[in-house]
């Protein structure tokens, strides 16, 4: 039976990036029933329609989303990333932001499991005596147990299927009471896995290991916006932010599947956009609806072209040849 899935192209390359995932996934021979969603920056501006209760009471009954990017430079930033990609990670509550990166020439491979539903992202905050010379503007950080203790959960479960070694990424010396929080928690759930090994490191020392000595890592826990900071340099470090899939995973619902590179106005329309971060996020997708086989396929034809150069349908094609 065909797997239901909501399409939201969204602005810029993510449309382009998108019709040629499908494209891979229909070659791999996985049947999807789609349902296409118009949103992002330009339906906004047509509009100003950026996300309804309705359209996320209707997700709630798919079987996933695929996601290309939204954004767009007309709309002032923050309107399209708060109201519709963070409003639907927090509003369908997909806590884990599952990231992996593969070296192109195989010489390591990681997972970086962001939180993805508090901390600066959340939104607390607000400006007083704001446009004026005394003007504050305050963002909050929010912690809680239950959203901390469950990306740590996850990571650890995530440790125990791979090489049984878990870092935490945070900054602990001077996010003294969000760190004390993650720190408490990873060491207590760490004591009912006896079997994995954990490290600790400060976020900015974790940068320099991502770029002088990532075979340290294996499956990394986070925070948010460290988690986002971070995935970023993975994917530089990597092989190219052209390559970086996600999974935004809700273990217990319906979960959204997208690159994690943005909408790239500057190329879009083009058709030269490198489409593998995006069939690489329809791989992770296939793997989540139990299409194992298909999305494994895809994943080994896509790594075995990502040093390939071409257009965005070009490389798709590439993809499809490998299958
Ligand atoms: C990402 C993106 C988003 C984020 C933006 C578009 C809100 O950068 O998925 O990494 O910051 O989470
Ligand atoms: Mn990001």
């Amino acid at each position: 039976m065909a797997h239901k899935v909501g399409i939201i192209g969204g602005d810029g390359i993510g449309p382009e990036v998108i019709a040629e995932g499908l494209r891979v996934i229909e070659a791999a021979g996985v049947e999807l029933d789609t349902v296409d969603y118009d949103l992002g920056g330009a339906r906004y501006l047509k509009d100003g329609v950026i996300l309804t209760d309705e359209i996320l009471e209707e997700w709630r009954g798919l079987a996933a989303l695929y996601l290309g990017a939204v954004g767009a430079p007309d709309v002032p930033p923050g309107v399209i990333e708060r109201g519709l990609l963070l409003r639907m990670r927090f509003v369908l509550d997909l806590y884990i932001n599952f990231r992996p990166f593969v070296a192109p020439d195989g010489s390591h491979d990681f997972v970086v499991i962001r939180e993805n539903t508090e901390g600066t992202y959340a939104g607390e905050g607000g400006f007083l005596r704001k446009d004026t010379p005394h003007e504050i503007a305050t963002q909050g950080s929010v912690n809680t147990r239950l959203g901390v203790e469950r990306a740590i959960r996850y990571a650890f479960e995530l440790a125990t299927t791979r090489n049984n070694h878990l870092t935490l990424v945070h900054k602990t010396n001077v996010l003294t009471f969000s760190g004390s929080l993650w720190e408490r928690t990873f060491n207590e759930v760490a004591a009912e896995y006896p079997q994995v090994e954990t490290a600790y490191n400060h976020v900015d020392a974790a940068c320099i290991y991502f770029v002088q000595d990532p075979q340290r890592y294996d499956v990394i826990v986070t925070d948010n916006l460290f988690g986002d900071i971070l995935t970023d340099l993975g994917g530089a470090v990597s092989g190219g932010i052209g390559l970086a899939p996600t999974a935004n995973l809700n273990p217990e619902g319906v979960s959204m599947f997208e690159p994690v590179h943005g909408s790239a106005p500057d190329i879009a329309g083009q058709g030269i956009a490198n489409p593998l971060a995006a069939i690489l996020s329809g791989a992770m997708m296939l793997n989540h609806l139990g299409e194992t086989d298909a999305a494994a396929r895809i994943k080994a034809a896509a790594e075995a072209v990502s040093s390939e150069t071409g257009t965005t349908r070009e490389m798709a094609d590439l993809v499809i040849g490998k299958l």
